[in-house]
């Protein structure tokens, strides 16, 4: 976990939205181009992230140590529904590996505001190595790990544990709404599994982002209305407005 003393969260006072992201580089660093990362939290003057080490900016935000400088821009994106918007039925946070950081944020938040609102977190990874259980340490709600392998909890997906938990709501399943982050491949398919049974489904969606506030264009998806940039029409979407969702090959 990467927890950044930021001076900019110190003196802004409006909080960040869980679902929202902000652009970080190490500094030095070899590249240019800071990268997005969700929030996981935040407290008064810091922010912390997970970062998974896959390529070289990510590296150097993983070899990090204290008193190291990042390069960090303020909150970006749309972030997921306010609470009042969320119908007032089951919530089930679904995160996949990585993708857990932004339902983190968003179960704290719910934690501290709404906290007569249930909600349960299902935490998908392909083995236990995959699932740190550390990153949801201490949040209300119930957490639901899977595994492919078996080696944590349910064994299989977090899509199917999503399924069988709704069997299980029965009727109130329809009330319920379902929030992702995670692969692109596994928001498909939790999508296609899901949303005719549900209320809602809201996708936080991932893509390789350069300028984060909708110049460049590099990070585009369709929707209903058109073709918009991800970095500032999302990165949170209703399943709904999505175009190409469903078996499609566009992002998720
Ligand atoms: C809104 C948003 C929120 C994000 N939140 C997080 C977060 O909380 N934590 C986090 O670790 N990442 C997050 N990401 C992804 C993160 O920005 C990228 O992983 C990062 O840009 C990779 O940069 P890099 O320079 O290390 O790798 P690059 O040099 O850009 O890529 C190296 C290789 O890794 C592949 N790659 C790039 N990204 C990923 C990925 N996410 N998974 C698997 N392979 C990848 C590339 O295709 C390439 O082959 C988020 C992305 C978005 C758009
Ligand atoms: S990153 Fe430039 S438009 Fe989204």
């Amino acid at each position: 976990m990467l927890r950044l003393e930021d001076a900019a969260a110190r003196v802004a006072a409006p909080r960040s939205r869980p679902g929202q992201f902000t652009m970080l580089l190490a500094q030095p660093s070899l590249h240019l181009i800071r990268r997005p990362m969700s929030i996981h939290d935040e407290g008064d003057g810091w922010r912390s992230y997970m970062v998974k080490p896959v390529g070289h900016a990510s590296g150097e935000l993983v070899a990090l140590r204290p008193g190291d400088r990042v390069e960090a821009s303020p909150p970006f994106g749309n972030g997921f529904p306010a609470p009042a918007d969320l119908g007032g039925g089951p919530l089930l946070l679904v995160g996949g590996g990585f993708g857990i950081a932004p339902l983190h944020f968003l179960a704290r938040r719910l934690d501290a505001l709404s906290p007569s609102m249930e909600y349960t977190i299902l935490y998908g990874g392909r083995s236990s190595r995959d699932v740190e259980l550390d990153a949801v340490a201490g949040v209300r709600g119930e957490i639901l790990p899977s595994t492919d392998d078996g080696s944590l909890g349910f064994h299989g997906t977090c899509v199917d544990l999503c399924r069988d938990l709704l069997r299980r709501l029965g009727a109130k399943a329809r009330q319920a709404t379902v929030l992702t982050c995670g692969p692109p491949a596994m928001m498909a398919a939790l999508h296609l599994a899901v949303r005719d049974l549900v209320r809602d489904v809201y996708l936080s969606l991932e893509e390789v982002m350069a300028c984060g506030v909708g110049v460049c264009m590099g990070c585009v998806t369709r929707t209903r209305n058109g073709t918009v940039p991800i970095c500032t029409h999302g990165p949170v979407f209703r399943g709904a407005d999505l175009v190409g969702i469903d078996g499609g090959r566009e992002h998720v």
